[in-house]
Parts: C-alpha cells; structure tokens; sequence
C-alpha cells in the first residue's frame, strides 16, 4: 500500500515519533496528536507535519482527531502508559487499573470507533496500525496493569481485524519487547522498529513480534490446550 497520508497517537515520542519521522521521510502527510502539548509541538516544527494535541482516553478529543485528517489512510494507535505499579495484580492500586486501561485498551477502542466507520465509508484501501506489546503475548509474574491491558489490545486488534477481513482495511499489531524510549532506558532502536512497522503494514502482515519470543509464545499456547500451570516465559 502507497500511504500517502497518516495519523499516529504517542507521536512526541518514541515509537510514534520514529513511525512518524519515517513516514514524513517518505513524503506521507501526518497528523501527530499526544497529550504532552509542548513536546507534540516540537516534533510538529521539526517533521513539518500538523498536531493535533489529543489525550485517547477520551473519546471526544479522538473523535476531533479524526475529523482534523478527513481520508486518512493509515491510523497509528500507539499512545500508552506504563502505570505506576509493575507488581502482581494485588499489588496495583485501584487508580492504576484504571487510569492504564483508559489509555491503553480505551485509546485503541476510542481510535477505532472514531475513525473505522468514516474509512469504511469512503471504501478506499486503509490500514490500521495498533501498538501493543509482547506482554500482550505472553504473561510474566509481574507487570502490573500494564500486562494485563497489552492483552487486551491484542485482542481488541485480533476483533477488529476478523471483523475488517472482507473490507478495503487491514490491521497490525505492532508487539515489541523493550524498546529505548521514554518508556525504557534499554531496548531496540525504535527507528528499528517503526521500519518493521511499516514494512508489515505495506505487506498486509497481522503481527511484528521479535523471533527469539516466538517458542515462548507457542509454549503458552501449548500450556494452555494442555492444562498445564502457566511457566514464566523466556526468548529463545
Ligand atoms: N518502550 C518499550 O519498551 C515498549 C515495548 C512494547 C510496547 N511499547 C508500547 O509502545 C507504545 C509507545 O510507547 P513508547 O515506548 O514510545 O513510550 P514513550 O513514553 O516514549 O511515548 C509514549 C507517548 O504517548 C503519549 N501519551 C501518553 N498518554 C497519552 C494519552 N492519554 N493520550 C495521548 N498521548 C499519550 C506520551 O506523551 C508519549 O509522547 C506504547 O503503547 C507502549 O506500551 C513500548
């Protein structure tokens, strides 16, 4: 797909900077939206793109979003928030349960609502493009809310793309490990990564998770059908 026009949540930093940097690089219009006001308007001056300052959470404001980029094609839904608490699922508090799940599983949700019916609508080729997480495909003994939501997302991406598969949109679900941004001082070059991104979305491909995981993933699964009690995961 030839995309020659984009909106990406989380674009002040990180990965949803780096998607955009390199779709700006190859000539895509991009409407960059975050809740961090000043931040979004700097990378808006430096990648000439537009901004829209946007908190996913609310349905409202992502409603707004989709009617600043009318024909969008490509829909990068990549804001998301750590939490405070990493512990067992006792271990975090009511407000982080909360306040992930609004940004995390509620930002995804919000942005397929807002934008899905209008690209369909149009009937013209689109994709989108949701960030989730390896922990969205395999379970530690920790990670607070945050594990439990990346779960989510991967579901909700797994929804919407059985509920797309005989329409012009596809979806990806982008599931990085540790990635060097905001969130993680240590991990992959997220220019690395929003190259594999977009090399998936161009080819159609459902999922990106990095290949030292894939047996940890199958073994899950495994475990599963079988019955077993769950094990701590490990790449390859
Ligand atoms: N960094 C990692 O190790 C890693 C690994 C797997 C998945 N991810 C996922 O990648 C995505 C991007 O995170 P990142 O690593 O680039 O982190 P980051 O903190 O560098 O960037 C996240 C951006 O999202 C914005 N944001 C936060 N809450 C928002 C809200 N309510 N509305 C709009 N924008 C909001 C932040 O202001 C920030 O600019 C997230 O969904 C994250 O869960 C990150």
């Amino acid at each position: 797909m030839d995309i020659t026009s984009a909106v990406v949540t989380g674009a002040a930093s990180g990965i949803g900077r780096a998607i955009a940097t390199r779709l700006r690089s190859s000539g895509t219009r991009v409407v960059l939206a975050d809740i961090d006001a000043a931040a979004l308007a700097g990378v808006a001056a430096e990648l000439g793109a537009d901004a829209v300052q946007t908190d996913v959470s609310d349905a409202g404001a992502m409603a707004a979003l989709a009617a600043a980029a009318p024909g969008v094609q490509l829909v990068c839904l990549n804001a998301g928030i750590v939490g405070r608490d990493l512990g067992a699922p006792w271990e975090v508090g009511a407000e982080d349960w909360a306040g992930v799940f609004a940004v995390n599983v509620g930002g995804v949700a919000n942005g397929l609502r807002a934008f899905v019916p209008p690209m369909l609508a149009t009937g013209r080729p689109g994709h989108i493009l949701i960030t989730a997480s390896l922990a969205g495909l395999v379970t530690f003994p920790t990670g607070g809310a945050y594990a439990a939501s990346k779960h989510a997302v991967v579901a909700l991406a797994e929804q919407a793309a059985l509920a797309l598969a005989d329409t012009p949109i596809g979806v990806t679900v982008l599931c990085p490990a540790l990635v060097r941004t905001g969130m993680s001082a240590e991990g992959e070059d997220p220019e690395i990564v929003a190259d594999e991104a977009l090399a998936a979305v161009r080819a159609g491909t459902f999922a990106v998770l990095p290949d030292i995981w894939s047996d940890a993933i199958t073994r899950r699964a495994g475990r599963l059908v079988s019955g077993a009690q769950p094990e701590p995961p490990a790449p390859a």
